[in-house]
């Protein structure tokens, strides 16, 4: 691809980034190989580009995040930038202002990017038909997670030297899950197999016309599985006195040490967090040697370093293993 040949100038031909859905699988690896590279680079003590001195990041978080709002705002000063965040609290939103004015009133200010968190599914692409500042979206309710999405096939690459043919299966709340979606999404562009298991309550109607595998008996759905990753149940976005008690999720969907047994020797147990322990992953399993829920976290530092990089017209890098 020659970035100066498309109007964005940059090499993953995309303004902003809203989701996986609709990202194509040589996109996917050059933001994969791009990250690698530059946790590469960190590891070795190398210079990182400084591809955002001088220029300033808006992270409107209008939802609790712990890990995203950090490693974003790690990776912007990584990259030389000026992070910004604004939280809904204390913002002039809890005087009635709307979004919009409020992401206008921001591009007045003439930043050279936004990454939004937004309880509401769509608000950043509404965001991104308005304003011409590009965007990452860092969750937007229930729809798209594509940053977590990008650093969990970086996670399964690294451990796996490939995607192409993974068995990766995805537990719990899909229904309500942003980052099941975007894994679904990005897994299957790079050519994984993809199966879900939930309770009936929790699972999107339909769910196996997104390619998926569908399984009801996590003691079934684990056996010969490359992947299992865990979900939250995400209370949040219950209306009240819907959501499943702990207790019962926890027999029949959490992922224990009984569990861990039936799965292959090598699985990965991955986790996109916070983990609710006891519930529907054991502290025996969160903390065992199958886990990389801690490297996922490391690695959305970089993962998270290419996207800003390569969106503000940052050189790909590419890694020593094709990813694929
Ligand atoms: N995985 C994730 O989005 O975590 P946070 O909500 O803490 O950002």
């Amino acid at each position: 691809m020659n970035p100066a040949a498309h109007p964005t100038g940059n090499a993953l031909h995309l303004k902003s980034l809203l989701g996986t859905e609709s990202l194509k699988t040589e996109q996917i690896q050059i933001l994969i190989s791009t990250a690698l590279a530059f946790k590469d680079r960190w590891d070795q003590q190398e210079p990182i580009p400084p591809t955002l001195a001088g220029k300033s990041v808006v992270m409107l978080f209008f939802e609790a995040s712990t890990r995203t709002r950090s490693s974003f705002e790690l990776a912007v000063q990584r990259l030389g930038g000026n992070p910004l965040v604004l939280t809904k609290s204390g913002s002039s939103t809890e005087k009635g202002e709307t979004l919009l004015d409020t992401a206008k009133n921001i591009e007045a200010m003439d930043p050279d990017l936004l990454v939004l968190r937004h309880p509401s599914a769509g608000t950043p692409f509404l965001l991104d038909k308005t304003l011409s500042l590009p965007i990452v979206n860092a969750g937007d309710g229930f729809h798209e997670h594509p940053t977590q999405a990008l650093l969990d096939l970086m996670t399964i690459f690294e451990r796996r030297k490939r995607i192409q043919g993974i068995r990766v299966l995805i537990v719990g709340d899909i229904a309500h899950s942003r980052v099941a979606r975007s894994d679904i999404y990005a897994l299957q562009a790079m050519g994984a197999e993809v199966s879900v298991c939930g309770p009936p309550t929790l699972l999107p109607p339909k769910v196996e016309k997104m390619g998926v595998t569908l399984f009801h008996h996590l003691e079934q759905a684990v056996e010969n599985q490359d992947v299992v990753m865990m979900l939250r149940i995400q209370h949040e976005r219950f209306s009240s006195g819907q959501s499943p008690s702990k207790g019962e999720y926890a027999r029949f969907y959490g992922m224990n040490q009984r569990i861990l047994e039936m799965c292959s020797s090598d699985v990965l147990i991955m986790h996109p967090g916070p983990v609710n322990r006891g519930v529907e992953l054991s502290t025996e399993v969160a903390d065992s040697s199958r886990s990389v829920i801690l490297n996922q976290v490391a690695n959305g530092v970089f993962l998270r370093i290419a996207v800003m990089h390569l969106l503000l017209g940052g050189e790909p890098f590419s890694w020593k293993e094709s990813v694929r």
